[in-house]
């Protein structure tokens, strides 16, 4: 029997923690054993996440995230703990022990399995409707296509299909073996209250969407008579276990495959699945579209991972909802730099480019504003601060003032100093005013975590005492377990014992294999402890106080203990001369 720990920690040594986070992440060497760069986690614009090859850690000083080499390919690639381990273990051509691949969640297996008989019934679907778009009942799917001038070669990279009836689709799956259950779970079959199966799309135009890896996950079906319309417009596949809309972008994996052949130094997130495909005819492959929701931290996630810089072309009157603002201040928080382009005369894209042309279209793409701005430009279209009205004008500016100081506050410093002089100039305030207001608004806004839970002088100690030991100073030792009021201190605690018995020296990164499940203040107070040469001393000193502290709370314990018992056998001389033993030790 493999002892899970062994081998984890074995995984661990064959995968250093710089080699893999750089084969994801563009790190930059700082310091003898540190690599810094943007955290995948947060998302943010200056270098907060740091690697350390000493310590085999990362940790983001940003927000606070921290962990070994597994930890990390679990949450950047969204893997269950088991499954990056064996990612890792397969890269360094170690074996998965079976002991430990006979313990791997068996749901895990199930639901893997089930997946792979989704996105089976999704491609042969997608085939389906293929096939039946260049069918004899497919002419009327190929006319409106064609009235609306996508070309063949624009059908055939997006997979266009069609659905010619209610039925065809239901017999072409089950004659090829699939369970009914499951093609209604993937959402491609519809069952209605009496019973009846049907194509859930049926009598649409077929447009298919493709996950990140290339998989169809949904489709998006549009309607071309009125007949069909009267149901929606658009009909999209239902949520699904494959298809979720907050975490799904229309063309991302065009995006992507764009980003394989030369960087991506922006793309453009419009509204409809008609805007990306006529961008993409007119040349503009980086388009992608939100499906009609409001823009969510994942697809900010996804969107980061491929570009530095975000367009949002929405119609006009929907960029100025409150929704869409919060979904550009998600990606502005993702790191990304958003700008805002505006389509004149309310057209969307697709109807842009096919009166104005390409050329027209790129220049509103040169005009986008920068996200201040346009938060800018939308407060002076909200608040008349120009109005000849005194008492109006003044209103007015106090609103605009306040929205300003949202804006100001979101941004890097060099960026508010240039918007607050913009700011000033606009409303008559002066520079002065405005940074007052914003250093005011941070004193009263002081988060609570300043403050956060007081720690005894003892439990600062065993902190202390295990991080150094943890940490492999010279000076430090341990040779027995103090109270532990946490899980953490304790298991910490048994493992350093335990390396201490073996006549091994203990390795930081088993941090996260002992304690898998500590806090961030926790994991903190081991590894954000200043260990550097120049504080050797002063650290030396204080090890040897802690230790102090600590024996004198076993003796206390002690002696505590020796009173309850003295209490119960009074008579007992043996128990006193101990007693008065122990409190001269204690003195
Ligand atoms: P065309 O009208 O064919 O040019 O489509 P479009 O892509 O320009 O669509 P539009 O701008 O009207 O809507 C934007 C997006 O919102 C669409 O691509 C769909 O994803 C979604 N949408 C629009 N209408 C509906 C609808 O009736 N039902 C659903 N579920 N989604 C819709
Ligand atoms: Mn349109």
């Amino acid at each position: 029997m493999v002892d899970l720990t062994d081998f984890i920690q074995q995984v661990k040594r064959a995968n250093d923690i710089v080699d893999v986070i750089g084969s994801y992440l563009e790190l930059r060497h700082n310091g003898s054993a540190n690599f810094v760069a943007r955290c995948p986690f947060h998302g943010e614009k200056t270098a907060s996440f740091n690697v350390n090859r000493a310590m085999q850690i990362y940790k983001c000083f940003g927000c606070g995230e921290s962990g070994d080499v597994i930890k990390f390919v679990e949450k950047y690639e969204s893997l269950t703990f088991m499954e990056a381990l064996e990612r890792m273990a397969k890269r360094a051509n170690l074996k998965m022990p079976e002991t430990l691949l006979q313990k791997q969640d068996k749901d895990y297996a199930a639901r893997k399995q089930k997946q792979d008989v989704y996105f089976a019934i999704c491609r042969d679907a997608a085939v389906f409707y293929y096939k039946a778009y260049y069918s004899e009942k497919g002419a009327v799917a190929r006319e409106y296509v064609e009235s609306r001038g996508f070309t063949p070669d624009t059908v055939k990279k997006f997979g266009i299909g069609y659905s010619p009836d209610k039925y065809s689709l239901v017999k072409f799956l089950q004659d090829k073996k699939y369970e009914t259950e499951d093609c209604l779970k993937c959402g491609v079959l519809q069952r209605s209250h009496n019973g009846d199966v049907f194509d859930a799309l049926s009598y649409r135009l077929i447009i298919p969407i493709f996950n990140m890896q290339g998989k169809v996950i949904a489709f998006g079906g549009r309607g071309l008579t009125e007949e069909v319309t009267n149901y929606g417009k658009y009909k999209n596949t239902a949520e699904t276990p494959l298809f979720l809309k907050k975490n799904n972008l229309f063309a991302i994996n065009v995006a992507k495959e764009q980003k394989q052949q030369s960087a991506l130094p922006n793309i453009v997130v419009v509204e409809g699945y008609m805007d990306v495909i006529a961008m993409y005819q007119a040349g503009f492959k980086r388009a992608v579209a939100s499906m009609g929701t409001s823009l969510t931290e994942s697809q900010a996630k996804w969107l980061s991972r491929l570009t530095s810089t975000v367009y949002i072309c929405y119609d006009g009157d929907a960029a100025g909802q409150k929704a869409t603002v919060r979904g550009l201040d998600i990606l502005d928080k993702a790191g990304l730099e958003v700008k805002v382009m505006s389509v004149p005369e309310n057209l969307d894209p697709d109807e842009y480019i096919k009166k104005y042309g390409a050329e027209a279209f790129e220049k509103l793409i040169e005009n986008a504003l920068p996200l201040p701005d346009y938060k800018l430009a939308l407060l002076e279209k909200t608040f008349s601060i120009n109005s000849p009205d005194a008492a109006k004008r003044n209103d007015a500016l106090s609103k605009y003032v306040k929205g300003a100081l949202i804006m100001l506050r979101q941004l890097d410093d060099v960026r508010q100093s240039q918007y607050i002089a913009a700011v000033s100039l606009k409303t008559g305030f002066s520079q002065e005013y405005f940074r007052r207001k914003l250093t005011e608004d941070v004193k009263t806004e002081t988060p609570v975590a300043e403050t956060a839970q007081q720690i005894s002088s003892e439990t600062q100690a065993k902190y202390f005492v295990a991080c150094c030991v943890l940490r492999g100073e010279d000076y430090a030792s341990v040779e027995e377990k103090p109270r532990c009021d946490t899980v953490f201190l304790s298991d910490l605690y048994d493992y350093l014992l335990k390396c201490r018995e073996e006549n091994v020296s203990p390795s930081v990164d088993m941090l996260y294999t002992i304690c898998p499940d500590a806090t961030e203040q926790e994991y903190s107070q081991i590894i954000d402890v200043d260990l550097s040469k120049s504080r050797r001393e002063k650290n030396k000193q204080y090890f040897k106080e802690c230790k102090l502290l600590l024996k004198k709370e076993e003796l206390k314990g002690k002696k505590e203990r020796l009173l309850e018992e003295i209490k119960q056998n009074p008579d007992d001389v043996s128990l006193l001369e101990q007693l008065a033993k122990l409190s001269s030790e204690l003195n």
